[in-house]
């Protein structure tokens, strides 16, 4: 046989087998395999082609033409199988379940729950809200008139200094709140009587030992209107102890002191740990000091632009922290603020 013979030969088998080769390779990397025995360095057309130089100059014309045919469809086909293999791959993932429904459950992400000073603190105000008591919010960092000076501190009074109070630098006027007594002042500045507000939220105090914390929570709570006397205040503070203490729970005031509050007295409640037989916790007093409270001064009324001989009020203040330590008998008050999960966890 002569060159342009067995070249020809050789062109017709390919030709007739390369759609079957290409048909037969079910993945793409298969495919390109095939592919690369045909058209790659080593392909059989590339060897084809190199036989070309053997042939007689009258036979190129038309086994050039043949050869180079044959490349285009072979590189027709190799785009049309790539498709058809994409095609069906994407197919199967189509009709595949979107998920494999034999799989175990996965394990729900752990819930968490509220810190105690934030459920101590919900549980306090929704007592005061069924008490007829409405929720008023305020700044942590408010004037030093409405922390202090409204409120009847004189100016010189040693919880304005800064050895015990905190001042927003370069802003003289500024604290950060020592009390929410300041919700007081703002209530009464913005509302007209009657009114019975609660107030939580966080104080700040330069202050931190086994029983203090420089951040700390109050609530308080206030009521103004007419012909309200010691006897109302003592009501509310009765029944604010049965339902937080417990039923039973009884309460007595001590003569204090507090600027904005005549009188002012401290509230103790009878030893929850004992229950006033004397213990280690009450100092065997069978007694707990809880909060603050009295009648709201003339001077608050006048500062805030309310008629004193009309209005009287009282006013409680109780540290959140000190309730839920007595609640939940927490020996020390670091353990509020460690956030360590293992203490935490009890309270879920
Ligand atoms: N503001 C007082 C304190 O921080 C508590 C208090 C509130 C006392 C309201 C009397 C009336 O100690």
């Amino acid at each position: 046989m002569s060159e342009r013979d067995t070249i020809l030969a050789d062109l017709e088998r390919l030709r007739g087998s390369f759609r079957a080769r290409f048909d037969a390779a079910n993945t793409e990397q298969a495919l390109r395999d095939e592919n690369a025995r045909i058209l790659g360095k080593k392909g059989e057309l590339t060897a084809i082609l190199a036989l070309m130089g053997k042939v007689a100059p009258i036979d190129r014309k038309l086994i050039g033409e043949q050869v180079n045919g044959l490349k285009r469809d072979v590189e027709k086909a190799f785009e049309d199988s790539l498709g058809a293999l994409a095609r069906a791959k994407r197919r199967a993932e189509l009709e595949a379940p979107p998920f494999d429904l034999t799989l175990p459950g996965r394990e729900p992400a752990p819930r968490g729950h509220a810190h105690p000073i934030s459920i101590v603190r919900d549980e306090i105000v929704s007592i005061f809200e069924a008490l007829g008591f409405a929720v008023f919010d305020g700044p942590e960092i408010d004037t030093a008139a409405n922390n202090f000076d409204k409120l009847g501190f004189p100016a010189d009074h040693p919880a304005t200094d800064m050895h015990d109070t905190f001042y927003v630098r370069g802003h003289a006027d500024l604290v950060l709140r020592t009390h929410t007594s300041n919700i007081q002042v703002r209530a009464m500045a913005s509302q007209k009587p009657p009114m019975a507000f609660i107030a939580p939220g966080p104080c700040y105090r330069v202050d931190n030992d086994l029983t203090h914390s420089p951040m700390f929570h109050q609530v308080e709570a206030f009521l103004v209107d007419e012909r309200v006397s010691l006897a109302h205040l003592k009501g509310v503070l009765a029944e604010f102890a049965e339902r937080f203490y417990g039923k039973g729970t009884p309460i007595r005031l001590r003569p204090s002191y507090f600027p904005f509050v005549e009188p002012g007295a401290e509230v103790d409640v009878g030893c929850v740990f004992c229950k006033g037989f004397g213990c280690a916790v009450c100092k065997h007093s069978g007694w707990l000091e809880v909060l603050g409270c009295g009648m709201i001064h003339p001077v608050v009324f006048e500062a805030c632009g309310i008629d004193a001989e009309k209005w009287t009020g009282f006013a409680l203040g109780m540290g959140i922290e000190r309730q839920a330590m007595l609640r939940y008998r927490v020996p020390n008050l670091g353990l509020l603020f460690e956030n360590d999960p293992r203490f935490l966890e009890q309270f879920g």
